[in-house]
């Protein structure tokens, strides 16, 4: 299938590339670069560098394609409580030019990263999909407002759509700035030899979900007629930040002892975990554990620090 990939040169998309390249798939990849890097995609790749709500602009480049797999976002929470403009301009009006695109492309699939941010600080655990959703930030509300016209336009007889509502997505080539970027921020302190900060008190849990099995939630079934709606994409499992700190200093070798302590972050969820029987059903599980990824991780900033020092 030949698949267009937004968001291709970022952290999620970089991975979801390289699954679609070992499935055999023909991809071409849009990025504005704005936080991705060139060097993640490959060099025999065709590449559009735009911005995403340009498209009528950037469809003349592409050509047909059977599916679209929009990643192309603003992925932080706090930049978007300070600039929900901003974020309304890249995450709704992105997403809505992505759709306008995907039809006149011919695409007969949109699959859409959404995020566990929809469902706000719902206390039930885990979080269904048709559990309420209630977002607590300008982030989460947008990729809401996202999902809604994802399945408006399904429902308008526009490509099938596929929402994967993503827990806490970690892994190699994460940036320290974006959602769920705890475990990049404790990785790069470990790589660097320095005491992390952790915010709010620690007792705050999160799903983890490592970037190779959600890579393989963005290409599992493509164009399958079958495959609509929400998806939730996590482990079923809770970590909290105290625990997984301790997990990432022992897979480096470092003292858990050496932590700093700073306040929460606004708009952070208290408890986040994701219900996956759907996903299940659907044919798809999670099959790499918390420890190997981290350790992965790490590695992957060991690296990174050495080739900038
Ligand atoms: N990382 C997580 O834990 C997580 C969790 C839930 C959902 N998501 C979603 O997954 C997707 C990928 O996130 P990521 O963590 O890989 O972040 P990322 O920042 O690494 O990737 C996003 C990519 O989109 C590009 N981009 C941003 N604005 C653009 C625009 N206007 N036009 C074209 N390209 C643009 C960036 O340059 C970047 O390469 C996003 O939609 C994000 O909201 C991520």
């Amino acid at each position: 299938m030949r698949v267009l990939v937004t968001g291709g040169a970022g952290f999620i998309g970089s991975h979801v590339v390289e699954a679609l390249l070992a499935l055999g798939h023909d991809v071409v990849v849009l990025d504005d670069l704005s936080h991705g890097t060139r060097e993640l995609v490959p060099p025999s790749l065709p590449f559009i560098q735009a911005d995403v709500v340009d498209w009528t602009r950037w469809i003349r480049d592409i050509g047909p394609v059977d599916v679209v797999i929009h990643l192309a976002a603003q992925v932080s929470v706090v930049a978007a409580e300070g600039d929900p403009m901003s974020d309304v301009r890249t995450n709704v009006e992105g997403t809505v030019s992505v759709l306008q695109a995907a039809r006149a492309l011919g695409a007969r699939e949109v699959r859409f990263a959404s995020s566990a941010a929809v469902y706000g600080d719902n206390p039930r655990v885990p979080l269904a999909e048709d559990d309420t959703c209630a977002p607590l930030s300008y982030y989460g509300l947008d990729k809401w407002v996202g999902e809604q016209y994802v399945q408006f336009e399904a429902r308008r007889g526009g490509p099938q759509g596929v929402i994967l509502r993503l827990a806490n997505v970690y892994g190699p080539r994460q940036r320290t700035a974006g959602e769920g970027g705890v475990v990049a921020a404790f990785a790069e302190a470990l790589a660097r030899g320095e005491s992390p900060v952790i915010h709010g008190d620690g007792h705050q849990s999160r799903d983890f979900v490592a970037v190779w099995d959600v890579a393989r939630a963005f290409t599992h079934r493509l164009g399958d007629p079958e495959a609509q709606g929400v998806y939730n994409i996590g482990t079923e499992t809770a970590t909290t930040i105290h625990e997984l700190w301790r997990l990432m200093a022992r897979v480096a070798g470092a003292d858990s002892d050496d932590v700093r302590y700073g306040p929460a972050r606004p708009g952070d969820i208290r408890h986040s975990r994701l219900q996956i029987a759907r996903a299940r059903q659907w044919g798809f599980e999670p099959r790499v554990p918390l420890e190997e990824g981290l350790l992965k991780t790490y590695q992957d900033f060991v690296r990174r620090v050495r080739a900038s020092s």
